[in-house]
């Protein structure tokens, strides 16, 4: 994996237009990274187009649906035809949801894998082209710490996420061979509104409220992995310790997990 300077890069990121994905362009745009941010709220966009202007370098703005194909298409023309190529494609778009599976349609399932899986694996393989004439090429997938250990109430956003980890680790290998490097990005709890804008919410989780990290955190944390070539991050020291509790007494992290079931299903 290659070290590589930030500045003139250009890079497309998902979801740019709250939380982690705003935080990250707004960094990028300090480091002298030229951003196309890619959501569906157009006032938002701006609004981040204008902090990254403050930051010293404008990002632009294509607003669109990461499910959509003709958007997805739009996107990488402009990276092309406005930037003259891409460096970087940050796939952070997310969405999730809290309830139990035996209650959960399998529509929830369908529009969380649509998102967060379907939608970036999508968007990679149609801006490798791209990608392969791009300055030291990166694909930066942002994951979650529950793409490593399961916790219920959310087994379709875990699902996804377990999905994008294992995605990233074939995707490392294979893009190696044409120059272009994964870095995965496995965020704990981490303050945005992803909780605002749950597909359904039908059960209160008890860890609901717990204080996270900034998104301005994460998003530092992800431009250092980038300059450094990092193969993956987990930018949250509580996260870092249930991972290190999940391989080290997974059986005793699934009763904390099963007592956190039977106290949220009360
Ligand atoms: N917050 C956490 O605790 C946490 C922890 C681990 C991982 N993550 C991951 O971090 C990433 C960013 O989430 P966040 O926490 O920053 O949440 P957020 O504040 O809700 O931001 C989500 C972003 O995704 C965009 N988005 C959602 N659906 C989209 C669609 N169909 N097409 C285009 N853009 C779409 C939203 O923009 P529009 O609504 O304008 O389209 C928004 O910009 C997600 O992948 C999430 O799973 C978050």
């Amino acid at each position: 994996m290659a070290r590589r300077e930030l500045k003139g890069l250009r890079a497309i990121v998902t979801g740019a237009s709250a939380g982690i994905g705003r935080a990250m362009a707004i960094e990028m745009a300090r480091a002298g990274v030229r951003c196309l941010l890619f959501a569906r709220r157009q006032e938002r966009l701006d609004e981040v187009r204008e902090a990254t202007r403050q930051a010293g370098t404008e990002a632009s703005v294509v607003v669109g649906d990461v499910t959509n194909a003709a958007d997805r298409a739009a996107c990488l023309e402009f990276a092309q035809r406005e930037l003259g190529g891409l460096d970087l494609l940050v796939n952070n778009a997310g969405i999730s949801a809290g309830g139990d599976f035996a209650g959960e349609s399998p529509d929830v399932l369908r529009k969380i894998f649509e998102v967060n899986f379907f939608a970036a694996t999508e968007l990679t393989r149609e801006a490798i082209p791209l990608l392969r004439t791009g300055r030291t090429p990166m694909v930066v997938n942002v994951g979650s710490i529950l793409g490593h250990r399961g916790i219920p109430f959310t087994s379709a956003y875990c699902a996804s996420k377990f999905a994008i980890t294992g995605w990233s680790q074939s995707l490392r290998a294979e893009l190696s061979t044409m120059g272009i490097d994964v870095l995965l990005v496995s965020p704990g709890t981490t303050e945005s509104e992803l909780a605002d804008h749950l597909v359904e919410q039908r059960v209160k989780l008890p860890w609901a409220g717990m204080k996270g990290v900034t998104a301005e955190y994460v998003a530092r944390a992800t431009i250092k992995a980038i300059a450094r070539g990092s193969h993956e991050i987990v930018p949250n020291w509580r996260g870092w310790w249930m991972l290190v509790a999940n391989r080290m007494a997974p059986t005793l992290l699934d009763k904390v997990m099963a007592k956190f079931a039977r106290r949220a299903g009360r």
